[in-house]
């Protein structure tokens, strides 16, 4: 996906528009292993109900409103001492107050960039629960240490398309991300199969109807 320099309709690619993927030798090169790392995680459960009895809703995926109006995923900065994935888990009690018993282990691990104009490494992992976990997280959201400050609420992702051809995921898609959060969200929904890539593409091209 090169959404970097792509408006997707409505909004432009936010603050990273310069990001590029890494792979795992690449965090041996002294440029990635001087830059700052942070780590965020999207919680999902499959999900084959039908929503109004018409759409599937494929998944059910947790993203968060934050402090700043921007929508990405928990998850924060990696601090002295931290390896990425053990600051996503602080990370995920301090936003989410997620429940240790849901861990993200090494293999959840989808993708990892680079954005040169930040210096920062974007470590991004996808925690697969149950159904009813999704609901059980995110009701104890709202018990968290940064709830109503670093994180306003969790919302789910629209994963169908509407009748009209734009409402749904297309409109959902054109919402303000934080960092490179729309191309993870993405990139994990094809590496998840969870969506194809024609469907993602048809979703990025889509457009509202005028009123007339
Ligand atoms: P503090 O607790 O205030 O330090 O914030 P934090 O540690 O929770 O950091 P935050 O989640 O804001 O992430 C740090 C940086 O990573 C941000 O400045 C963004 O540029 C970027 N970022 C934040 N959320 C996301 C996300 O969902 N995806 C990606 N790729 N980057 C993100
Ligand atoms: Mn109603
Ligand atoms: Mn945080
Ligand atoms: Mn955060
Ligand atoms: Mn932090
Ligand atoms: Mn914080």
């Amino acid at each position: 996906w090169n959404l970097a320099a792509t408006e997707v309709y409505g909004r432009p690619s936010t603050s990273l528009t310069d990001f590029i993927e890494l792979t795992e030798s690449d965090l041996n090169n002294e440029t990635y292993k001087a830059g700052y790392h942070a780590s965020h995680c999207m919680i999902y459960a499959l999900n084959n109900d039908r929503i109004f009895a018409t759409y599937k809703a494929r998944a059910n995926i947790l993203m968060q409103m934050r402090f700043d109006g921007y929508i990405g995923f928990p998850g924060g900065l990696v601090d002295k001492g931290e390896s990425p994935l053990e600051a996503l888990n602080r990370e995920l009690k301090e936003e989410i107050n997620m429940n240790p018993k849901y861990q993200v282990k090494p293999s959840d691990l989808i993708c990892t960039h680079w954005s040169e104009s930040k210096k920062i490494i974007l470590h991004f992992y996808a925690l697969q629960v149950d159904k009813e976990d999704v609901i059980d997280i995110e009701k104890t959201a709202l018990t968290s240490h940064d709830y109503g400050v670093e994180v306003l609420g969790t919302v789910r992702v629209p994963l169908y398309t509407m009748g009209d051809g734009f409402r749904g995921f297309p409109c959902f898609l054109t919402h303000s991300f934080i960092g490179n959060a729309r191309t993870q969200l993405i990139t994990a929904l094809t590496k998840l199969n969870i969506m194809s890539t024609e469907e993602i593409n048809a979703a990025l091209n889509a457009r509202p109807v005028p009123v007339k």
